[in-house]
């Protein structure tokens, strides 16, 4: 290989080297400096004639909306916005174990068994191993292609020239390679190059490709962020491994809303689509302790009733040591600050835990009534009322303020078996929808002492 014009850039700041630096002399970024593409030798000036014409159609013609490939598992095609879009590029990424690699074999089989030509690729196991997995999932008689490969060279020329692939599926992208480039697979520099060719084979051929991404010990996908920007539609798979829950969120999506979740289970045969969160979430959810309140949430276009526990424990350390798990810890910070201020509740000296059973993580300031009311609760012993939910936002002069599709919230409580509703003072003024079927008995809440006066109301 010729080494002539071999450059090395930082991801940061563009400054360009010669060589490889630790940290870039530009910016003074740490490793940030990658070897990029030598670039084979450009043409001197841009002007008249240098470039071939770009074919320009207009706006109103063709189209609208481009094909779109149901995965037939209802949960993933939720999150994708109902299904790939052919042409385009996703990114599935989590951390190693997490159950990508089964999802998406059990995506292939689906999308094959409907007709589609569908080609998984493992660089991480040999044929015989994904033909086990398949196996122990009940999908060995799906007619999906498997191919042990890393070398994108490799396998470009076997898709380009063989029958044209509807799905091609790449496990994972942190171990394909191209061949021009030195470094080894992994690094930053092959991770983009070989996603940068498969991408590029998408557009031109019409296909989906579905790279695979682990994601380092510090969260990120491995080449920090560059596949993010490189993909139409990039996939969160979260959970615990030792929890069977798994969330499937979208972070980035071209073609849908970004705040759906997909949840599945993981059992002993494969992921299995939870079509009703609520129930699994609140399956261990105990009745008789506190510092446990039930909030009515809504992830994307669906309710979703998870349960916030709180602990709250005298602190033996000179700063009290605060823990959060599934939820915002400065959010948590303005609540504990809210309640001391305006309702005169003093966690200061306190440890604080709070924790969203399940593994899901909430970003909706809706749930902060329901984390008052966990934390109160467990501060003063006493319980949160029983069989209710309890959903509102909190400002910060302890004013509880208004949330969005509050019958849609009631609804799902009343099919889970709650009968009672702590939420903020709705306008009377407003309708939002029709009724519910049988609506909850609701106190509304206006300021977040009216809370704190419920729980002293119980002595
Ligand atoms: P895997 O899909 O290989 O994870 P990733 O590709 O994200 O690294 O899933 C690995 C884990 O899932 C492994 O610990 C075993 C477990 N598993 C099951 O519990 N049931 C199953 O049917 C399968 C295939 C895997
Ligand atoms: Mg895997």
């Amino acid at each position: 290989m010729a080494v002539t014009a071999q450059r090395y850039a930082c991801q940061e700041c563009g400054a360009t080297y010669g060589k490889w630096a630790g940290r870039c002399e530009s910016c003074g970024g740490w490793n940030s400096v990658v070897e990029e593409m030598p670039r084979e030798s450009a043409p001197k000036g841009l002007g008249h004639g240098a470039g071939r014409k770009v074919e320009l159609v207009a706006l109103q013609d063709g189209e609208a909306e481009a094909l779109r490939r149901p995965t037939g598992i209802a949960e993933f095609d939720r999150v994708l916005g109902g299904g790939l879009v052919g042409g385009s590029a996703v990114l599935v990424a989590g951390d190693p174990g997490i159950g990508k690699s089964t999802i998406l074999l059990q995506a292939a089989a689906s999308l094959a068994r409907s007709g589609a030509t569908c080609l998984y690729v493992s660089g991480e196991e040999a044929t015989g191993q994904v033909r086990l997995r398949a196996n122990r999932l009940g999908l060995a008689d799906a007619p999906v292609q498997l191919a042990s490969a890393t070398s994108v060279r490799d396998l470009l020329t076997t898709i380009d020239s063989g029958e044209r692939p509807d799905v091609v599926i790449i496990d994972s992208i942190q171990t394909m390679y191209v061949d021009t480039l030195d470094s080894a697979p992994g690094s930053v520099a092959q991770v983009r190059s070989s996603a940068q060719e498969l991408i590029r084979f998408a557009k031109r051929r019409g296909a989906v490709v579905v790279l695979v991404g682990h994601v380092t010990k510090e969260g990120q996908i491995a080449g920090p962020r560059v596949l993010e920007h490189m993909v139409d539609t990039v996939l969160y798979f979260e959970g615990e491994r030792s929890h069977q829950f798994r969330i499937l969120r979208a972070v980035k999506n071209r073609f849908g809303a970004t705040d759906e979740i997909g949840v599945f289970e993981m059992t002993d045969r494969g992921l299995h689509e939870v079509a009703n969160p609520s129930a699994l979430f609140l399956s261990e959810h105990d009745r008789d302790t506190s510092g446990a309140a039930v909030f009515a949430g809504i992830e994307g276009s669906r309710p979703v009733l998870v349960e916030i526990q709180a602990l709250v424990t005298p602190s033996p350390l000179a700063t009290p040591r605060r823990a959060v798990v599934g939820w915002d810890s400065g959010r948590l910070a303005m609540i504990m600050a809210v309640l001391d201020a305006r309702c005169g509740l003093a966690l200061a000296g306190n440890d604080v835990y709070l924790n969203v059973a399940g593994g899901l993580r909430i970003g909706e300031p809706a749930a902060d009534l329901a984390v008052a009311a966990a934390l109160v609760s467990s501060q003063t012993g006493d319980l949160v009322p029983a069989n209710t939910v309890v959903f509102g936002e909190i400002g910060l002069s302890g004013e509880v303020r208004q949330v969005s599709q509050i019958n849609t919230r009631f609804k799902e409580a009343a099919k889970l078996g709650f009968t009672h509703a702590i939420t903020p003072r709705r306008k009377r003024s407003e309708s939002d929808g029709d009724e519910p079927a049988s609506p909850p008995s609701v106190r509304e809440i206006g300021q977040l002492a009216d809370l704190v006066a419920l729980f002293n109301a119980q002595d």
